[in-house]
């Protein structure tokens, strides 16, 4: 459930910081992981859109694909700084910053990536069929972008960065056993071991 305000363990209720917002603690989940979908979908489409421009007839495939490079753009712009503010307060030389700081570089590399195959095609966009230096171009930033979800992946399901093991209501101390927080409610650098193993 959504929360307009901050209710602390100690009881104290406050306004969120602007980094929790960007985080998603009002949400009650990461942001990161609701936006990146975007990115990733257009980027696919575009390369899908310009296969299909040489394997049959779709005239405005190659004008769509192009608004679809400045959409995932677009959406990169809220991916990166949701992104940014977990990975900025990851314990520096831990396992999990390594991976994210992969994840990261795979990810700008991907944005580009595209920018090239942007500025190739854009005098060419109303064009029907897509040039395969730009097929060629795009197979690589899919490539990149694929490594790189891979690695948010891992992150997240292998490693349990920002996997809540406390209930928002439930105070820290309800359980010995319990395990503060990844990030969520507690600071992202807090080591977890992976999820199943600590929580109850
Ligand atoms: C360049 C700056 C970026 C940084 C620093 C970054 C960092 C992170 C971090 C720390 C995580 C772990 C989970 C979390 O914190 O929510 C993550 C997960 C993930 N990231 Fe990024 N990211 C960046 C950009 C992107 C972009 C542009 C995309 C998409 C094109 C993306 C896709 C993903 C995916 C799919 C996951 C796994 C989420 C899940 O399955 O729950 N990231 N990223």
């Amino acid at each position: 459930m959504i929360q307009l305000r901050n209710h602390l363990p100690s009881g104290e209720v406050r306004n969120w910081k602007l980094r929790e917002i960007v985080e998603g603690q009002p949400l009650g989940h990461p942001s990161h992981a609701l936006v990146v979908h975007f990115p990733v979908a257009y980027y696919i489409a575009v390369l899908s859109f310009d296969i299909m421009t040489r394997v049959a007839t779709f005239p405005t495939l190659v004008l769509a694909g192009t608004f679809l490079i400045i959409g995932a753009f677009a959406g990169s712009a809220i991916a990166v700084p949701t992104g940014l503010v977990d990975w900025w307060q990851m314990a520096k030389g831990s396992a999990k910053r390594r991976k994210a700081t992969q994840h990261l570089l795979l990810q700008l590399t991907t944005f580009g990536v595209f920018l090239v195959a942007l500025i190739l095609r854009w005098p060419h966009r109303h064009q029907a069929q897509a040039s395969i230096s730009w097929i060629v171009v795009e197979a690589i930033g899919v490539s990149t972008l694929v490594v790189g979800q891979y690695l948010g992946g891992i992150l997240v399901y292998q490693m349990a960065m920002r996997v809540r093991t406390t209930r928002r209501s439930e105070p820290r101390s309800a359980s010995p056993a319990a395990t503060p927080p990844a990030t969520l409610g507690g600071p992202a650098s807090t080591p977890m071991p992976p999820a199943g193993e600590s929580a109850p």
